[in-house]
């Protein structure tokens, strides 16, 4: 577009240099915020057991209950493996300068463990960021993506306390690898997803599987592994890479169902069991008072003889205090709470004791949950910004799905348009510190328990093809303008 108008995009750019007078124009993002989209290992890469590759604990489900995720696998996925440099291309084509993408921990480590590295997928992880950075575009790596190490699944997985230990060893040979071409780095993707999320799933499957428990077990290792691995990249890499860590929480907006104290007070309740059950220990270093309590009480009542939430040593507590350089948000939609009953058995839902809706007014996409209502960004990012002491917030993740893939993706385009002016709004008028946005996602790919039913992508893959030929759709070529003009219609 600045080709054609180029007047237009000079005078454009002459606003946008003059943010740092103390005007916030709320059409119009700065020239240091951060467009970017993102990806991870399992749902776009494929090659699930090529060049050493071992099976992730997802390559193991799919492949033995894909009957549940709508018959898919991701065995191919959108064989990014084959064709990262299309994908590079689709960046190229839409002028993306940020890039988040994770690493597969088999491709790097089959056994789990950092005894035997397999240097076929440290060469892909290289080629990949060599490439990127021959065009241009600079990584958001994330380490674990939820792909655990099915080897380390038959140790416990994310319930053995030795877990953190592999998670440290794991990151210290990423950092080590990729860290001079890395400068942003995500340890962990939403740890409530893969400590709650999945088993409320499995537990259909396997009603052994002891909720209630598992989910405290495996959020406490999950935030001293990211602890661990965060003091240790300060201690060990921040002199010569000089890189920033953090983890990535996820968090839609909770609105009271009306506004009574009790729905405005259950919407909080909500807020803390969620984001605060990770961002408590970092920021302040403990988990939310009301989840300790909650927790302890629930667990007397049920007759455990201590609380299922485990404790933070005061060692610990020192860890995990601080161990962030700015809040990685994930976030897509909105939800409207209230109380529910209480119920006696152990569980994660349970204790958060809540029933959430969405309106009929909003949009509905591709994900039954994931109902369209961009002012939640802005309510979210508010509530992390005043509760959170005003950090550096970047958005990782954020996005609209259909099923049909269409290239003519208008839905799509108004959504994110829609979230681009909240968070401009939020950055001026609330005076949020956002410092980017990375767009969910870069292209279409296997979308966990929905397969490939749902479609986030900017840019179409063809899975039946046999180079699964990539196609910017029309949101790619809307992005592209943002990215170029920096502006927003609002
Ligand atoms: C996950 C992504 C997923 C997206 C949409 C996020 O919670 O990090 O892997 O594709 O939601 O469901």
């Amino acid at each position: 577009m600045c080709r054609q108008f180029f007047i237009f995009c000079i005078l454009v750019s002459a606003i946008i240099g003059s943010e740092a007078a103390d005007t916030c124009n709320s059409s119009i993002f700065p020239s240091t915020f951060k467009f970017g989209a993102g990806t991870s290992a399992f749902q776009i890469e494929g090659g699930w057991n090529e060049d050493g590759k071992s099976r992730s604990w997802w390559d193991w489900f799919s492949n033995s209950y894909s009957i549940y995720i709508n018959n898919a696998t991701g065995n191919t996925a959108s064989d990014s493996y084959h064709q990262y440099k299309q994908d590079i291309a689709s960046m190229v084509a839409m002028g993306l300068p940020n890039y988040r993408f994770s690493l597969s921990w088999t491709r790097i480590l089959p056994k789990g463990l950092n005894y035997s590295i397999n240097q076929a997928g440290v060469d892909y992880y290289n080629n990949l960021l060599d490439e990127l950075e021959a065009a241009g575009i600079e990584p958001l790596v994330t380490i674990y993506h939820w792909d655990t190490p099915y080897a380390l699944d038959f140790l416990g997985g994310w319930t053995n306390p030795k877990m953190v230990d592999y998670f440290v060893a794991y990151a210290d040979i990423a950092f080590n690898l990729f860290g001079d071409r890395v400068k942003l780095w995500a340890t962990i993707n939403e740890p409530k997803s893969f400590c709650e999320g999945i088993p409320s799933v499995v537990v259909n499957l396997f009603p052994e599987m002891p909720i209630g428990t598992y989910e405290y077990l495996c959020g406490h290792h999950a935030i001293l592994a990211h602890a661990k691995a965060y003091r240790l990249y300060k201690e060990k890499y921040q002199a010569t890479q000089q890189g920033r860590v953090s983890l990535v929480l996820d968090l839609g907006y909770n609105m009271g169902l009306t506004n009574s104290t009790v729905d405005e007070d259950a919407a909080e309740r909500k807020n803390l069991f969620e984001f605060g059950w990770f961002a408590h220990p970092i920021v302040y270093g403990d988990y939310p008072d009301i989840m300790q309590e909650v927790i302890a009480n629930n667990s007397a009542r049920q007759g455990f003889p201590v609380s299922r939430l485990p404790k933070f040593t005061s060692s610990e507590k020192l860890l995990v205090q601080g161990a962030y350089d700015l809040i990685m948000l994930n976030t897509y939609t909105s939800y409207m709470i209230t109380m529910a009953n209480y119920s006696n058995s152990p569980s994660y839902q349970n204790d958060l004791q809540t029933s959430t809706s969405q309106s009929s007014e909003w949009l509905s996409s591709g994900l039954s949950t994931f109902k369209v209502h961009p002012e939640g960004t802005r309510k979210v990012l508010k509530w992390i910004s005043d509760t959170y002491a005003s950090p550096e917030i970047i958005i990782t993740e954020n996005g609209f799905s259909d099923n049909t893939a269409t290239l003519n993706d208008t839905e799509r385009i108004s959504f994110i348009n829609g979230t681009l002016t909240n968070i401009r709004l939020s950055m001026c008028d609330d005076g949020v510190n956002v410092t980017g946005y990375f767009y969910w996602s870069l292209i279409d790919s296997m979308e966990w328990n929905s397969g490939y039913t749902v479609k986030f992508g900017l840019v179409q893959v063809d899975f039946d093809s046999e180079n699964h030929t990539r196609t910017l759709k029309n949101s790619a070529y809307y992005y592209k303008n943002v990215i170029e003009t920096r502006l927003v219609n609002g």
